[in-house]
């Protein structure tokens, strides 16, 4: 028994990183979990053996039919959809000025860092309605806040994943469903462990406290942001930035 006995939960981006670290302890916490990925080895090998996951769901989320037809699967199996927690994301082609920016990468970072978290959102709140209950939160960043020179399309895709966490909050403000979000800076992923340390050092230079946040400090915010507790804060996005963000 666990903090999310029984409630089911959504994670995109689930085979890995911080959306791994979050399914891991949902599991833990007694949540059903419904994992997506579009990476089926990593997924296989991250909860193929967990009797209790209750579905792995390979799929690319940027196909708006496959994952409307996958929550209804969902809704149909499980009975309900309590949580979703978007965290499915890429940077798209970095050091680059906006005056040579490839369209079609933007398109496709957007494709996957904006639309994928609208059409799953869109996809669970029918539900969620009927049951006057949910709990969504999708990953920003730093970047959506700041905007990072060299990196147009995520920056702009995660502020836009912001502004629709501001819409989405108030739209439902009025129900039992929260909406948030949650901005890291830099978390140690295995990512940065394998980048050289004066890269890192790069980085974590603009965090006033000069280190790299812990997949367990962000998965220990997501767990809160998507509890029956946090049931007075909604379309907010929550700072991981280690002073970095005051705002
Ligand atoms: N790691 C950080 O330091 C950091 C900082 C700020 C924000 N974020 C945000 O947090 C989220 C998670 O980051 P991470 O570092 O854990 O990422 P990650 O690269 O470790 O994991 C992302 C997962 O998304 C999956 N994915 C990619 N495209 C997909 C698609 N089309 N359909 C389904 N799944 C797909 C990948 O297979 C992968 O398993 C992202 O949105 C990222 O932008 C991360």
């Amino acid at each position: 028994m666990g903090n999310f006995s029984g409630q089911v939960a959504l994670v995109t981006g689930a085979a890995s990183g911080i959306g791994l670290a979050i399914s891991r302890r949902l599991l833990a916490e007694g949540a059903r979990l419904v994992a997506y990925d579009i990476n089926r080895q990593a997924l296989e090998e991250a909860f193929g053996a967990n009797a209790s996951v209750a579905r792995l769901e390979v799929m690319d989320i940027t196909c708006q039919e496959a994952v409307e037809a996958s929550v209804q699967k969902v809704v149909e199996e499980l009975g309900c959809v309590d949580i979703l927690i978007n965290c499915a994301g890429i940077t798209g082609k970095t050091n680059t000025k906006t005056h040579e920016v490839c369209s079609q990468d933007l398109h496709k970072v957007f494709e996957l860092n904006f639309m994928s978290s609208f059409y799953t959102s869109k996809a669970v709140l029918p539900y969620m309605l009927k049951a006057n209950y949910g709990r969504i939160l999708h990953l920003a960043s730093i970047a959506g806040k700041e905007g990072n020179a060299g990196m147009l399309a995520y920056s702009a895709s995660k502020a836009a994943v912001i502004g629709m966490t501001k819409v989405q909050g108030k739209e439902y403000a009025e129900t039992g469903i929260t909406v948030n979000a949650m901005a890291p800076a830099v978390i140690q992923t295995p990512l940065v462990d394998a980048m050289p340390e004066a890269q890192v050092k790069y980085m974590t230079d603009k965090i006033p406290m000069k280190r790299c946040g812990t997949l367990d400090e962000a998965t220990d915010l997501a767990l809160y942001i998507v509890s029956k507790q946090n049931s007075f804060t909604t379309g907010f996005t929550f700072d991981l930035t280690g002073g970095r963000a005051t705002y």
